[in-house]
């Protein structure tokens, strides 16, 4: 399950690699754009005012993000991105941290290309810190034999995880489009205590938490702590340093 106001905790260091994302697209006047995977809809509200003239589509498949969303007036729907069709007139599409959570999602991403009216534009961004020691400790802490029997297929595995920019960018040029990818590391400032392990229970640790009980999760919440504590320590202000590495693409249907 999603939580909306956990997920909204960070929006500051959330909501910029989506304008970094949508920075790059420079349609004029789109008839729809579509946010798939639109979480609470705060940054869905951002297309719609740069937009104004153009259908905004938005759809997740949480119904606590999609009625945050509506509560915002933001007309979404909850639906899978792997029943996703686009409509012809859809001119810009945006998936904003969501494809890393679809196993396939490259199948799916050239599926679209045929589908979409020429000049349209496909814009993505995906974490891509599988391999940074939050993620890397939390498989590990998971796969111990305290929780190995309930948590070893809830947890993102490695081959499930996202691309390089080069893999999506030859994906995207095979299937026709003009592709525009690169990679940012952000040097996230967070502040508070255990930071890292509150940010990563707005995202990575949301499976784990609806597979445990809540004695269990407070338990695997607290060994997991002091280990998060050591990768990402706490500096001498009070801040710590969160390094994140996310992978953009922005491609351009012919
Ligand atoms: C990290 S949040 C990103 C939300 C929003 N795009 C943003 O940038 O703030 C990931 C979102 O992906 C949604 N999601 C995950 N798997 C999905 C799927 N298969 N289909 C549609 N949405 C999905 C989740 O419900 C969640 O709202």
């Amino acid at each position: 399950m999603w939580d909306p106001s956990k997920y909204l905790a960070f929006a500051d260091h959330r909501s910029r690699p989506f304008f970094d994302l949508v920075g790059r697209i420079t349609a004029e006047a789109p008839r729809r754009v579509v946010d798939l995977g639109c979480g609470p809809g705060n940054l869905t509200e951002t297309l719609a005012l740069r937009w104004p003239s153009a259908t905004v589509e938005a759809s997740d498949s949480s119904p606590e993000m999609v009625a945050a969303a509506r509560q915002r007036g933001i007309d979404a729907t909850v639906a899978d991105v792997r029943d996703w069709q686009p409509s012809p007139d859809t001119d810009v599409v945006v998936s904003n941290a969501v494809l890393q959570w679809v196993p396939g999602h490259e199948e799916l991403l050239a599926s679209w290309v045929p589908r979409l009216p020429p000049g349209a534009w496909l814009a993505f961004q995906v974490p891509g810190n599988f391999g940074a020691p939050s993620h890397v400790r939390v498989r590990a802490l998971a796969a111990t034999p305290r929780w190995r029997d309930r948590l070893e297929s809830v947890v993102l595995r490695e081959d499930d995880a996202v691309l390089d920019p080069e893999g999506y960018a030859s994906l995207l040029s095979d299937a026709g489009c003009a592709v525009d990818a690169w990679e940012t590391t952000y040097v996230q400032r967070l502040t508070g205590d255990d930071p890292v392990l509150e940010w990563v229970t707005g995202t990575a640790l949301r499976p784990i938490r609806t597979a445990l009980s809540d004695e269990d999760w407070a338990e695997f919440r607290s060994e997991l702590a002091p280990v998060l504590r050591t990768e990402y320590p706490r500096r001498a202000d009070g801040t710590t340093w969160f390094p994140f590495r996310r992978v953009f693409v922005v491609a351009r249907v012919p």
